[in-house]
């Protein structure tokens, strides 16, 4: 067999012009990045190289590279913590392992071992240890990137890739506590289908949704919902999985969220939400297909309790209106308090794995200790 990723052949190269840090109060998301980066190099005839660190900087790269013309690209978003012991803590990074990896299959990138990668990956934050923000609410978010880097214009799978890892601090999502947004069910566009890439995060899935995301801030809505077939089936809000607590047909409390049918990605923060819900037993929770429809009635039933997306860079987005149609379907935040931008459950999830991830809350499982 070909040499696969061997973190114990790491090859650190440090830099030795350091930048300046900027402040917690002037982080906006992903626009700094930290003084080193992490690059394994891929080929069909060699296998897996060995794994690198290098100062941050450019990556050189041939114009014909299959990246550029059949965007063969896909990413991880996670992040890195410090804890109140000054220790370095990860949140369930094997998920985002298992999904870059699974990510890399639909695009024929190469397999890879993702405990020695993950290996690197530790290696690269302990070098940048310094840029992880300490304050509650901050974080490094970390950009595991795969790409096919064969130089040709022939469609077929890359015999060569290259995987890198760049890291950049970040702020709270909502710098002055939540923030609800307002969303636009569009017609005229569709993000995944049966079939499609839609559980895969892959650029090019994320690229085709700026567009429509655009023609609607416009009118004041922030964020698209995404919908599916001639029932309108709700799948996604934005970049973000969707969640909807409320009071079912036959009057019990529930929360759901789509299945993963292919069309949905798998969320790390999604698959939190519903293990911490499922743990605490007290409503129901349902991963089923839900359409606008019966959001729309349930609303005006009143039993709309709290709609929200769910993600890594947000944790939760609260959501407090969504155009349907020529309608809009309000949606309550706190009912105790008007100007709350975010319902208790909501808040509950945010504040629960916050906790988790910041080693507040003991959880042996989802964080990890560097
Ligand atoms: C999320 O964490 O919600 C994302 O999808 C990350 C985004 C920057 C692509």
């Amino acid at each position: 067999a070909l040499p696969d990723i061997d973190s114990s052949k790491l090859k650190v190269t440090m830099n030795s012009e350091l930048k300046k840090k900027p402040l917690n109060k002037d982080l906006l998301f992903g626009h700094s990045f930290t003084d080193h980066m992490l690059t394994v190099e891929w080929t069909a005839t060699k296998g897996w190289e060995a794994p690198k660190i290098l100062p941050y900087g450019k990556l050189s790269l041939d114009p014909s590279a299959v990246v550029f013309h059949y965007a063969i690209e896909c990413f991880e978003g996670m992040k890195a913590y410090i804890d109140k012991q000054g220790k370095i803590r990860l949140f369930r990074p094997d998920m985002n392992m298992n999904r870059l990896a699974s990510s890399c299959k639909r695009l024929t990138l190469p397999a890879f071992d993702r405990k020695q990668f993950l290996e690197c990956v530790k290696e690269l934050l302990k070098i940048d240890k310094s840029w992880i923000p300490k304050e509650k609410g901050y974080s490094l978010y970390i950009r595991p990137t795969a790409i096919g880097t064969q130089n040709s214009l022939g469609v077929g799978p890359s015999n060569k890739a290259l995987m890198f890892v760049i890291c950049s601090p970040v702020g709270p999502y909502y710098k002055t506590g939540f923030s609800a947004v307002s969303l636009y069910a569009t017609r005229d566009y569709v993000r995944a289908w049966p079939g499609g890439t839609g559980d895969a995060k892959l650029g090019s899935n994320y690229a085709s949704g700026i567009r429509p995301q655009i023609e609607v801030a416009k009118d004041g809505y922030q964020q698209i919902l995404w919908m599916f077939g001639k029932e309108d089936y709700v799948t996604e809000v934005g970049t973000m999985n969707f969640f909807c607590y409320w009071i079912n047909e036959q009057g019990e409390k529930e929360l759901c969220t789509p299945p993963l049918d292919g069309t949905i990605l798998p969320g790390v923060t999604r698959n939190s939400i519903l293990s911490l819900a499922r743990d605490w037993k007290e409503f129901k929770v349902v991963e089923k297909n839900i359409t606008l429809p019966e959001i729309k009635k349930a609303s005006t039933e009143n039993r709309l309790l709290e709609l929200f997306g769910a993600g890594t860079a947000a944790i939760v987005s609260p959501i407090k209106n969504i155009r349907y149609n020529d309608f809009d379907i309000k949606v309550p935040l706190d009912p105790k308090d008007p100007k709350a931008q975010a319902g208790p459950l909501t808040t509950r999830f945010a504040e629960t794995i916050m906790g988790i991830q910041y080693g507040d809350i003991n959880h042996k499982d989802w964080s990890v200790v560097i």
